[in-house]
């Protein structure tokens, strides 16, 4: 099922007041003066490695971890940088229905889950369960199940990839992703028709909490900080959830920032999220340098300006949280080679979205990092 991956474009007019609209035309225009050097820029090379980054788990006010790919585990550099920088994994896709019931409801495949947790395990490193319930998956699996079968599936699956786990995984992202991209409502969705939009978040909490009775449960979603909207949204699903007596217990803020997000809209949601009083993960911080804007002809250095002060004002809203709503501070990856935004037709063979470059040197993000981190009171 293809994901639509949203982008600044589609939501920058609606985030820029009437006033700054104009700045960003002006801007493109004094720019198009500009176009030789930005020509140039493409070809720049990448930016100079920040010196003196310290490793990224020493600084941060709380377990800082990344998303771990199984083949990650036989790469020595990846595995080098993983051992300097975190202490906490999070399976990128291995422990989601899509590779699990590749072959089945009744052919689950937990090898590769396995693998992750064991070395997470080996290497004294937490591990964060990535995810149960996700709008985006299992369609084919639940395929022709309904009523009573549809259900003991639908609980199966949860006891027995829980299960597995419990004692392994520190927490889980119990539900992913409800609220639709525009934030008007939540996702219609296979797991909603059977249950209903709050109420098959409810049954999957609750058979996440039998499954298993230490982990913290949390609700994932993205761009909650950088579409208004969608925040809005989240947080009276939260509401309603803890209202309903959901054992809802943390909430995560993905984090797949952009650069054209304005300044201290991101601190804003921080302060407005930590209200429930709940533990919060950063769960999956990227910051991609794209826009869909054609005519943002600012080079890599400018981009990377505004990537590094993004992701500063989200550390340090990070760290201005009691500790108690320090969960965990996750990037999506460690090497911009690593990324999501760089696999396959998506790569643009130039975007830096994470911390490192691909050869693991500190990028500008792991810099803006250790600042935003600092500023911890
Ligand atoms: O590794 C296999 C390769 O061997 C095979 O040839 C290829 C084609 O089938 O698939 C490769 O696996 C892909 C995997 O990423 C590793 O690149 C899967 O097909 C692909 O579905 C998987 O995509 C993941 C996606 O979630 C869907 O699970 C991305 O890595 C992962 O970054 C992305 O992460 C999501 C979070 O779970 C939720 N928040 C948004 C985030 C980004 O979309």
């Amino acid at each position: 099922m293809k994901r639509e991956t949203p982008h600044p474009s589609r939501f920058a007019s609606h985030l820029l007041p009437q006033g700054e609209k104009a700045w960003s035309r002006r801007t493109v225009l004094a720019s198009s003066l500009a176009l030789p050097l930005a020509a140039c820029d493409r070809f720049a090379s990448a930016e100079p490695s920040p010196p003196n980054v310290p490793p990224l788990k020493s600084v941060s006010p709380a377990p800082f971890g990344t998303a771990i790919k199984a083949e990650q585990i036989d790469n020595p550099d990846w595995v080098a940088l993983a051992r300097a920088n975190v202490s906490q994994l999070t399976p990128e896709w291995e422990m989601k229905m899509e590779y699990i019931l590749a072959d089945g409801l009744d052919q689950p495949r937990f090898d590769r889950s396995d693998r992750i947790a064991a070395f997470a395990q080996a290497q004294g490193m937490a591990m964060h369960g990535h995810t149960l319930i996700w709008y985006a998956q299992g369609k084919e699996a639940f395929a022709g199940l309904s009523g009573a079968a549809f259900d003991r599936a639908f609980d199966g699956y949860i006891a027995a990839v829980a299960g597995r786990y419990r004692g392994k995984v520190r927490s889980w992202d119990v539900v992913n992703e409800p609220i639709l991209d525009d934030g008007s409502g939540m996702r219609d969705c296979h797991w909603s028709a059977r249950y209903g939009h709050d109420g098959y978040s409810l049954r999957a909490f609750e058979q996440a909490r039998a499954a298993d009775p230490d982990a913290i449960l949390f609700l994932n979603e993205y761009n909650q900080e950088s579409v208004p909207a969608k925040g809005v949204q989240f947080l009276k699903l939260v509401e309603r959830l803890l209202k309903a007596g959901c054992p809802l217990q943390g909430l995560g803020l993905q984090s797949h920032l952009w650069i054209d997000i304005p300044p201290g809209v991101i601190a804003a949601y921080l302060r407005e999220i930590s209200q429930f009083g709940l533990p919060i993960h950063v769960s999956e911080l990227d910051c991609t340098l794209r826009t869909e804007d054609r005519l943002d002809l600012r080079g890599q250095a400018e981009r990377m300006t505004a990537q590094s002060a993004r992701v500063t004002e989200l550390a340090a809203a990070f760290a201005a949280l009691p500790q108690a709503q320090r969960f965990a501070f996750t990037t999506w990856g460690l090497r911009d080679a690593d990324s999501w935004y760089r696999q396959g037709e998506k790569d643009d063979g130039k975007d830096k979205p994470l911390p490192f470059d691909s050869f693991g040197r500190p990028n500008p993000m792991a810099a803006a990092l250790a600042a935003g981190f600092k500023t911890r009171a």
